[in-house]
């Protein structure tokens, strides 16, 4: 299979499709290249973003990361040069257009492939992302390897691949539509996947997948990007694992955490107990084998032996909590004191119990109070109730509940 099928497909169908003109209406956030992400799960919470902050995006496609990247850098008045790479044109005519849209000035386009960048020339990146396309390559290893050969020894990298359980059915359904004719026209094998999709029987494994929705959701250049890609394949964790680690990275973290954790799908000790006792990344392979849904894996990674702290440390007491959703306020309105907390992903449901001490810890979070500064407000309302012991042990449990669910970072004060 060559490259310039990839291209092909990639001009012809840019992925994901996006109308430059919603730029005036919503901003599309997601994982990786979330800012609070980046500074909690790369730079210890401590990233001072008032510094010049190079980033990269590789195989920026239609520009979701990059855009959510540029305009949150923007937004904090951050220094940032950040530079596109794409193989397509198409895709790259449409980040542009966007960029353009929302006036950022940040952003330098390539048409390039991951594989050209070292004769680029365009020096370290503090940043890295690459979403969606390592799975895409000729060669996945030899183009992370590349990507970390351009980061500088003390910055990290984003990363999604796509899930293999979560994407059951998918490939089956691809050799089959290429057995319909791998050499039509797009537009005939497309209109080939449609009509194979109205017919398919009740056990076909894609139709029982219940996670998979980009074909009913993305047109055209979903069914394409699903069905009829001219090369992907699927990762599990311990794939992903082995990957990050050839390329002389180390992963930091896997988004959102919970779905990695097995006591999220399990109550039962006897079962959980042998799980817990595996170490983080078995522990995250094994909740992928229960949960069975996940479609994609998003993880951060520093190169290996960095001499700085990567992962935020929340008992830093001079730490400041950040929403990602913003209000703490309004988050803990909606929590029953001790209640509940229901979580839907991919057709599962989990519930997380939390404390009574949460919601009033959850109100007074407002991205500028650290720590210490809550737990000394929460003592000033009530000394007794909030003796440092007790709140010490009721932020953890806050933090390790809103973490695990990607609401709740580590950054410092501005
Ligand atoms: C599924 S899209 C993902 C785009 C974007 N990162 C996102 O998350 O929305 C994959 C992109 O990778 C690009 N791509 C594929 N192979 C590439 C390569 N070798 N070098 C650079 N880009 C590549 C494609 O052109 C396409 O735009």
């Amino acid at each position: 299979m060559t490259d310039d099928r990839v291209r092909e497909q990639y001009e012809a169908y840019p992925y994901p499709p996006r109308d430059p003109r919603d730029e005036t209406k919503r901003l599309i956030e997601g994982s990786p290249s979330h800012r609070l992400e980046i500074d909690h799960y790369l730079f210890a919470g401590q990233r001072d973003w008032q510094l010049p902050f190079r980033a990269l995006v590789a195989g920026g496609g239609t520009g979701d990361g990059l855009v959510m990247l540029a305009q949150q850098l923007a937004d904090i008045g951050c220094p940032a040069e950040i530079h596109y790479l794409d193989l397509s044109h198409a895709s790259r005519n449409i980040a542009e257009a966007r960029i353009r849209t929302r006036e950022l000035r940040s952003v330098t386009f390539h048409a390039a492939a991951i594989e050209d960048l070292p004769r680029l020339g365009l020096g370290e990146f503090d940043y890295i992302d690459c979403c969606g396309v390592l799975h895409h390559l000729a060669d996945p290893l030899a183009g992370l390897r590349i990507l970390r050969e351009a980061l500088s020894p003390e910055g990290g990298i984003g990363l999604m691949v796509y899930g293999e359980l979560g994407r059951s059915g998918v490939y089956p359904m691809q050799d089959l539509l290429r057995m319909l004719g791998e050499n039509d026209p797009a537009e005939k094998r497309i209109e080939t996947a449609k009509r194979l999709l109205r017919q398919l029987p009740a056990t076909n494994l894609f139709a029982r997948n219940p996670v998979l929705g980009d074909h009913l959701q993305a047109g055209d250049a979903g069914i394409h990007d699903l069905l009829l890609h001219a090369r992907d394949r699927a990762y599990r964790v311990g794939e992903l694992v082995a990957l990050i680690d050839a390329a002389g990275l180390a992963p930091t973290a896997l988004i959102e955490p919970w779905r990695y954790d097995p006591a999220s799908y399990l109550a039962d000790p006897k079962l959980l107990t042998p799980l817990n006792a595996l170490d983080r990344w078995q522990r995250a392979a094994a909740a992928e084998l229960l949960a069975g849904n996940l479609k994609t894996h998003i993880a951060y990674a520093v190169p290996k032996g960095r001499a700085t702290l990567a992962v935020a440390d929340a008992e830093d007491p001079a730490a400041v909590p950040v929403l990602k959703d913003g209000n703490g306020v309004e988050l803990a309105r909606g929590l029953r004191p001790g209640g509940k907390l229901t979580v839907k992903a991919d057709g599962y449901e989990a519930r997380f119990p939390t404390s009574t001490g949460t919601g009033p810890i959850l109100a007074l979070i407002d991205g500028q109070r650290s720590i210490a500064l809550i737990g000394a407000l929460l003592a000033e309302q009530d000394p007794k109730r909030w003796t440092p012991v007790h709140f010490a042990a009721e932020f953890a449990a806050t933090y390790r509940l809103f973490n695990a669910l990607n609401r709740l970072f580590l950054t410092r004060a501005r």
